[in-house]
């Protein structure tokens, strides 16, 4: 079966092929970086409109150089949510189209389980069950995963997501958009010579809280800013109390559930010094460790392909109602 995945739910438009038994044929990406960084970050409805441009060239190019025709294709799996509501209509509203002239079921994708799924992409797929934690620009969750579509919440951030924490914080520091690469690379230049706090370590529970990092951060560069040098040690200090954090929650959600594997997953899983500290703490744990490639790390199509993929062959799929939630809890999936 070849299923046709379709991402729009924010700033980059993701087209894939996956195949149930041959695995991923194609995907193929076009950012809007370019585009948003005008503005120092995503304007929704530019956002919108550029995916109008670029959603069916992109189909149309990554159909081809499949060496595949439209006749070729047996289901269409779009990104329905949580999401930027115009840009995902454009999603959605195009793969149901299409699904209806081709006379192919079309399968709505959570955004999340995506990203969940994007380790399943590689060789050493991880096997259920699992601890996942997913850091993206608008969730931190760290979900029990017994297998496709049973997800147990075990926490989440009470406030900003790691990678609006990452933004915020490199918006602070003049860096432009979007942080999170822009802050990573700068922080490699520095030391983390200043002791930020690990929100939230110091009580019990899985729930994270990134927002007191935001405000850590202006009272460190309006207290202390004289140089370019303080710039990179205050970056570097910042990711190392995110990656700290994590690795301290994920440590306790491995511990509490008696699970030994970690799958990490979603935009801010392609910081390299937080993979490595994740990989230093399963290593301690003895838990093995699971990560996408960088490039299924952020917003792709593959990953929606996959789960739509794996949806369909648990024999789900959908009417003609185009479906697209802004706001979709992950616990609302079955
Ligand atoms: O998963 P993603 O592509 O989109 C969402 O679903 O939100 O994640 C985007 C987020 C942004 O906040 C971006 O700054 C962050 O991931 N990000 C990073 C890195 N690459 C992307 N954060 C830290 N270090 C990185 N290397
Ligand atoms: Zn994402």
């Amino acid at each position: 079966m070849y299923v046709l995945g379709i991402e729009t739910s924010c700033d980059e438009t993701g087209v894939a092929i996956y195949h149930s038994q041959k695995g991923l044929i194609n995907h193929e990406l076009y950012s809007q970086i370019e585009m948003h960084s005008e503005y120092g970050g995503v304007v929704p409805e530019l956002a919108s409109r550029d995916h109008i441009r670029k959603l069916v060239p992109l189909i149309k190019q990554t159909l081809s150089q499949s060496r595949l025709i439209p006749s070729d294709i047996n289901a269409i799996a779009y990104t329905a949510g949580p999401g930027l509501m115009g840009a995902l209509l454009v999603g959605a509203a195009t793969a149901k189209s299409l699904a209806w002239t081709w006379q192919i079921p079309s399968i709505a994708v959570h955004h999340m389980e995506g990203h969940l799924l994007a380790p399943m992409l590689e060789d050493n797929a991880p096997e259920f069950p699992f601890i996942a934690l997913l850091i993206s620009g608008g969730h931190t969750l760290l979900v029990k995963v017994e297998g496709i579509g049973k997800y147990e919440l075990l926490g989440q951030s009470l406030d900003d997501a790691a990678g609006e924490a990452f933004d915020k914080a490199a918006k602070m520091l003049e860096l432009g958009y979007p942080g999170g690469p822009k802050l990573s690379a700068l922080a490699h230049q520095g030391k983390a010579l200043i002791k930020f706090p690990r929100p939230m370590t110091d009580r019990p529970g899985l729930d994270f809280s990134f927002s007191g990092l935001k405000t850590f951060t202006l009272n460190t560069l309006n207290a202390s800013y004289k140089s370019a040098d303080d710039k990179a040690n205050i970056a570097a200090s910042f990711q190392e109390a995110v990656a700290d954090t994590l690795a301290i929650k994920c440590k306790r959600a491995l511990q509490q559930t008696g699970l030994k594997k970690l799958v990490v997953a979603g935009g801010v899983s392609a910081n390299q010094q937080i993979r490595t500290a994740l990989t230093e703490m399963a290593s301690k744990e003895k838990a093995e460790i699971y990560f996408p490639r960088p490039e299924f790390c952020t917003d792709n199509g593959a990953m929606i392909a996959y789960a739509g993929c794996q949806r369909l062959l648990n024999g789900l799929d959908e009417g003609l109602v185009i479906k697209a939630r802004a706001r979709w809890p992950m616990n609302e999936l079955s």
